[in-house]
C-alpha cells in the first residue's frame, strides 16, 4: 500500500486520485457509428511509422466495454477519471454533428456519474480528424477555429456534467513529435512547421476557453502540458540547460500565463518563427482555472557546439523503465517548485504520471514491482511539493489500463490494470491493488 506521512495532504479526501486514458489509445471501434478517420489511423497505416504497424482499430475495445471499465475504476476506489473525447466521433467531414458520437460519451459519462466519479475530459488528445489534416491540419490557422466549434458542440451538450475540461493534451507532443521530429502523426519533420503548429494549437486553446466558460460556468477549465525538466550534465552546461527549459517548457506555458513566448528561443529560431496575429497572445493568455501537469522523467543535457546548442546525454548508471526513461522522482519536485516560482499558478493537477513495464501474467497475477515503487516515489515528490507551497490538488495515474502506446504500439504497457489483448480481459496489477488499499484506508 502507498504510504505518506501522517499529516500529508495526500491522505485527505479532498485530494483527488484518478486514472487517465485517451480515446484513440483505448476505444477501438474506429469504423463504428460514423466515426471518421483521424490522423492516427492514417499514420498507423504508413509502413515503419508505428511498431509492427499496430493501430487503434481494436485497442481495448473500450467503446463496447466501457461499463465494465467504469465499474473497475470505481472498484479500485478512485475518485476521478480522466478521459479524452474523439473529435472524429463528434464532427462529421461536412461540419455537421454526429449524434451517435455524443450518445456514446453520454453513456460513458452517465456510467461515471452513477459511480460518483469526478470527470475530467480532454477535448484533444491527438486524434485530429483526417479531413482537417487534408486542409493543412495544425499548420492551418483555420483548424484552431474548427477546434473552437467542436468545443462549442461538446460543451453545449454536456455543460456542467463534466467537472474539468482540458482543452489540449500535451501540445508539445502534437507540435514537436507531430511536426518537428515526425515521430507522431502527421509525421512531418520541419522546424518552421513545428512552431506554427504549436502557435495554432495554443490559439485553439485560447479560442475555446471563453466558450467552455459560457457553456459550463460551474466547471473548471484548463490545459495539460508535458514537462521534462532539463538537468546539466556538468557546470558548463548550465546556460544551455536553461535555454532547453525555455524551448520545451516555457515556450508552452509562458504564452498561457504571461501572453508571450520566451525571447531567448524566439531570437534563436527567428527564421522559423510562426505567423502571430495581432490579438493572438491576448486570446492565448485568457487565464486558466487549473494547470494539468504530465511528468514521466527528466532530461540530462550537455553543450553541443556554441551556445545555445545542446544534446541529450544518456547516463548509464541510472534506473530506467521499459521504454528507456530514467526513473527520477526529484525531477517532479523541482519542476513543480520551479513553475510555482516562475508563474502565478492556478491549482495544479498531476494529470499523468506512470511507468512502462514488461509485465507478465504469472499464475493469474501481475507483480509490477518497479511500477508500484515508481508511484510511491513520485507521490512522495508530490507530497514534498505541496509542503513547499505548490497547490497540487489531484493526481492521475497513467494509465488506467494497458493500451495503444502511439508509435510504440502495444509493446509498451503503462496500465495499472493489465489487458490481455486476446481475450480483452482486464486484470488489476499489484500497483492497482496498492492504490486500492491506500484509497480505501483514507478517513
Ligand atoms: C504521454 C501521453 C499519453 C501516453 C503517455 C505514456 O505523453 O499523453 O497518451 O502515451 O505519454
Amino acid at each position: 500500500m502507498y504510504k505518506f506521512p501522517k499529516d500529508s495532504k495526500l491522505n485527505d479526501q479532498e485530494f483527488i486520485f484518478g486514472v487517465a486514458t485517451a480515446s484513440y489509445q483505448i476505444e477501438g471501434a474506429t469504423n463504428v457509428d460514423d466515426r471518421c478517420p483521424s490522423i492516427w489511423d492514417t499514420f498507423c497505416a504508413k509502413p515503419g511509422a508505428v511498431y509492427k504497424q499496430h493501430n487503434g482499430d481494436v485497442a481495448c475495445l473500450h467503446y463496447h466495454l466501457y461499463q465494465q471499465d467504469v465499474n473497475l475504476i470505481a472498484n479500485l476506489g478512485m475518485d476521478a477519471y480522466r478521459l479524452s473525447i474523439a473529435w472524429p466521433r463528434i464532427i462529421k467531414p461536412d461540419g455537421s454533428i454526429n449524434q451517435k458520437g455524443l450518445d456514446f460519451y453520454d453513456r460513458v459519462i452517465s456510467a461515471l456519474e452513477e459511480k460518483n466519479l469526478t470527470i475530467m475530459v480532454t477535448l484533444y488528445h491527438w486524434d485530429l480528424p483526417q479531413y482537417l489534416d487534408d486542409d493543412g491540419g495544425w499548420l492551418n490557422r483555420e483548424t484552431a477555429y474548427k477546434f473552437a466549434e467542436y468545443a462549442e458542440v461538446f460543451s453545449a451538450y454536456f455543460g456542467d456534467r463534466i467537472d474539468f475540461y482540458a482543452t489540449l493534451n500535451e501540445p508539445w507532443c502534437s507540435a514537436f513529435h507531430g511536426y518537428r521530429d515526425g515521430k507522431h502523426a502527421p509525421g512531418i519533420a520541419d522546424d518552421r512547421s513545428a512552431f506554427q503548429a504549436c502557435h495554432n494549437l495554443l490559439l485553439a486553446h485560447g479560442l475555446a476557453m471563453p466558450i467552455l466558460r459560457k457553456n459550463a460556468p460551474n466547471s473548471k477549465h484548463g490545459i495539460v502540458f508535458n514537462f521534462t525538466p532539463n538537468y546539466p550534465a556538468n557546470d558548463s552546461a548550465k546556460d544551455v540547460t536553461s535555454f532547453a527549459d525555455d524551448e520545451h517548457t516555457h515556450w508552452f506555458i509562458k504564452p498561457i500565463m504571461d501572453g508571450e513566448y520566451p525571447k531567448t528561443v524566439y531570437q534563436h529560431y527567428i527564421d522559423v518563427m510562426p505567423v502571430i496575429g495581432d490579438d493572438d497572445m491576448g486570446i492565448i493568455s485568457t487565464g486558466i482555472d487549473f494547470l494539468g501537469v504530465n511528468y514521466y522523467t527528466r532530461s540530462v543535457i550537455d553543450r553541443d557546439g556554441p551556445y545555445p546548442n545542446y544534446k541529450q546525454v544518456n547516463l548509464s548508471d541510472v534506473e530506467r523503465t521499459h521504454i528507456g526513461w530514467e526513473v527520477y522522482q526529484d525531477g517532479l519536485l523541482k519542476l513543480l517548485t520551479d513553475l510555482n516560482q516562475a508563474y502565478k499558478l492556478p491549482p495544479v493537477y498531476i494529470t499523468e504520471n506512470g511507468a512502462a513495464a514488461d509485465d507478465h501474467l504469472v499464475d493469474g497475477a501481475i507483480d509490477d514491482e518497479q511500477r508500484y515503487r515508481y508511484y510511491q516515489k513520485h507521490l512522495s515528490s508530490v507530497d514534498k511539493a505541496i509542503r513547499k507551497g505548490v497547490d497540487v490538488r489531484g493526481y492521475f495515474a497513467w494509465s488506467f489500463m494497458d493500451n495503444f502506446e502511439w508509435s510504440e504500439g502495444y509493446k509498451m504497457r503503462f496500465g495499472i490494470v493489465y489487458v490481455d489483448y486476446k481475450t480483452q480481459k482486464r486484470i488489476p496489477k499489484r500497483s492497482a491493488l496498492m492504490f486500492k488499499e491506500f484509497l480505501n484506508s483514507r478517513q
